[in-house]
């Protein structure tokens, strides 16, 4: 039976360029696509789950066939509870790889009848991650190649926070 309906886990925080090109890849394979944001994860996220939720609405608008969720717990129960069948996840670089395919594996024992399916997204944002443009918008870098310009505008608000935030990592070394 095809599949109908995947889901995209991620922590968006905040959402990227690449992952921007990832739904709009899945959106085009899949009938429904749920992109979804996680809530009890390990990393201690600069923006709340409320905020990546608005951001990743925002972004996420202008495809008729993506919705935005979160998720708390295991991603294969969330899964089965939409009815799915289908985890799409991005893969950039061999470092992903890694712990992507630990994942896959470890979703595939816990839930057999789920399938993790891979996309690349196109070259020019295939480097793009959350934690480069956390770093760069602490620096003052140049962020709006890397994220939608209403996801830039918040990163810019949070200036102040990320300087300090960089500091405390700092003094932990
Ligand atoms: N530029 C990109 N190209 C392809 N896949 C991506 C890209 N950025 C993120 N992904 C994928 O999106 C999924 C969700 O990722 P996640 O929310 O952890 O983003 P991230 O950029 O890795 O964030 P962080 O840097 O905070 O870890 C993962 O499968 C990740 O590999
Ligand atoms: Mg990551």
């Amino acid at each position: 039976m095809p599949h109908r309906l995947a889901v995209y886990p991620g922590t968006f925080d905040p959402v990227s360029n690449g992952h921007l090109d990832v739904i709009e890849r899945g959106s085009q394979l899949f009938e429904q696509m749920v992109v979804s944001c996680a809530v009890n994860i390990s990393k201690q996220p600069l923006f709340s789950l409320d905020e990546r939720l608005e951001m990743l609405r925002e972004v996420t608008a202008s495809f008729p066939n993506v919705r935005v969720e979160s998720f708390s717990g295991m991603v294969v129960d969330y899964v089965r509870a939409l009815g799915g069948k289908v985890i799409l996840r991005g893969l950039r670089t061999f470092s992903d790889y890694e712990n992507e395919v630990q994942m896959a594996y470890a979703n595939r024992t816990f839930a057999p009848e789920i399938e993790t399916v891979f996309v690349c997204a196109s070259l020019e944002e295939s480097f793009i991650s959350s934690r480069l443009i956390r770093e760069a918008a602490a620096l003052d870098g140049d962020i709006s190649r890397f994220v939608p310009p209403s996801v830039a505008d918040r990163l810019r608000a949070k200036a102040q926070k990320l300087k300090g935030d960089l500091k405390d990592h700092g003094k932990g070394r």
